[in-house]
């Protein structure tokens, strides 16, 4: 068996990333690892902060480390940051791996995430950001992905079924 992870999950923030990665891990007995806070623990401090106070360029470069450094030495399930796609070398990264793009309409998006402050890319106006957002990068998470999982009408179990049954 080659080495790497089984399963790697891209996705909008509020797809269930986390969620589904932790029931797929269950399920397949395998550990279960997320590069958002793989970075956190690196860097002693929270993304937002990263992004107040280095600028989302410089998060995107520590984002390509850590999936470099994920993809190379995990053998499990592995969460990416939503945003991780927008940065060519990371999409690079994911060629040839068991990625499953957990995908989410911009509706359920609003419902699911609407205004959360904690998440530094929607500020103001979350339905015509997450439009502006889902415009700007659904295309890419279909690039890097073998598989798309829609989540909008599924639980966090019928979301790991539908993984699992589809790659
Ligand atoms: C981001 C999503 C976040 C995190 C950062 C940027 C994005 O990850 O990496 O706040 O650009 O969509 P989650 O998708 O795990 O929330």
């Amino acid at each position: 068996m080659t080495a790497g992870p089984l399963v790697v999950l891209v996705g909008p923030m509020g797809s269930g990333k986390s969620t589904v990665g932790a029931l797929l891990a269950e399920r397949l007995g395998a550990p279960y690892r997320d590069t958002d806070a793989d970075i956190v623990a690196a860097e002693g401090r929270e993304i937002s902060d990263i992004f107040v106070e280095d600028g989302e360029e410089h998060f995107r470069a520590l984002e390509r480390a850590a999936v470099a450094t994920a993809v190379a030495d995990h053998e499990g399930v592995l969460a990416l940051g939503g945003g991780a796609i927008l940065d060519e070398g990371t999409r690079g990264l994911l060629a040839g791996l068991p990625v499953a793009y957990l995908s989410m309409d911009v509706e359920e998006a609003v419902r699911r995430v609407g205004l959360n402050t904690a998440r530094p890319l929607l500020a103001v106006n979350p339905r015509r950001q997450w439009r502006e957002l889902m415009d700007a990068r659904r295309h890419l998470y279909t690039e890097v992905a073998r598989v798309v999982v829609t989540t909008d009408d599924r639980t966090p179990e019928e979301v790991a079924d539908a993984v699992l049954s589809a790659l």
